[in-house]
């Protein structure tokens, strides 16, 4: 399975150093060009690979680590998605206010799905901060939990196994209309540092 971030901020900067950590290759890409990648990949090592958008778009499992409201623009001239998965990181938030933005109670990664159509949508890496999902998933003898949901069972579980090959303990919440919405910005789950034990 091949896998690629999109965007390389201080979400997909966070995810990417998990790969790199564990061994695991990803593409990386932002609005800016592989050579603004160069330093990034120098810290990291061989197992993050810079590459433009459109090549990382390619990848089985595209995990998206830009704006909410940009998500648009990056997804665009994407190849077919034909039952590629696609990880939704981002928070729907209003800024300045930094406050849920209104979505009328849609999920807003059922708002990310309609953008990539085809894909299996699955939400994940959202509730942290970025800072404590780039350090060491292992914790006082246990693991930092991550939550994901989707309304794809199959690629749920696909990203679930890809959380524990990073290190930290995936809870999978159900759907988007119930796990969700507990784990979108402004919900119950978000910015719960929490560590599994056995
Ligand atoms: N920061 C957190 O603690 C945190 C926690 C949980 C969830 N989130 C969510 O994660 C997402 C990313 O947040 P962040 O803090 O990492 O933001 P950030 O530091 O501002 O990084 C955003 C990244 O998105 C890239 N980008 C923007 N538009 C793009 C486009 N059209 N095509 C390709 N790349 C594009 C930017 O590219 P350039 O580098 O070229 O500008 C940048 O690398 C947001 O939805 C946020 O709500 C953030």
């Amino acid at each position: 399975m091949t896998y690629a971030i999109i965007g390389s901020g201080a979400i997909g900067s966070a995810v990417a150093r998990q790969f790199a950590r564990s061994n695991i290759d990803v593409l990386i890409a932002n609005s800016r060009g592989p050579e603004s990648l160069a330093g990034l990949v120098a810290e990291l090592g061989p197992h993050v690979t810079p590459a433009t958008v459109p090549d990382a778009m390619k990848a089985d499992v595209v995990i998206l680590a830009v704006p909410f409201t940009t998500v648009g623009d990056a997804v665009q001239g994407s190849a077919q998605w034909n039952g590629r998965i696609v990880v939704d990181a981002t928070n729907a938030i209003d800024f300045p206010a930094f406050t849920p933005k209104d979505l009328g109670g849609r999920p807003s990664t059922a708002i990310v799905a309609e953008m990539v159509p085809g894909a299996r949508v699955v939400k994940a890496f959202n509730t942290l901060p970025a800072a404590v999902l780039a350090s060491e998933p292992a914790q006082d003898g246990g693991r930092r939990v991550l939550f994901v949901s989707g309304n794809d069972a199959s690629a749920s579980a696909d990203i679930a196994r890809l959380i524990e090959r990073l290190g930290f303990a995936p809870i999978t919440l159900g759907e988007l209309n119930q796990g969700g919405l507990l784990q979108q910005f402004g919900a119950p789950l978000v910015a719960q540092n929490m560590t599994k034990h056995g």
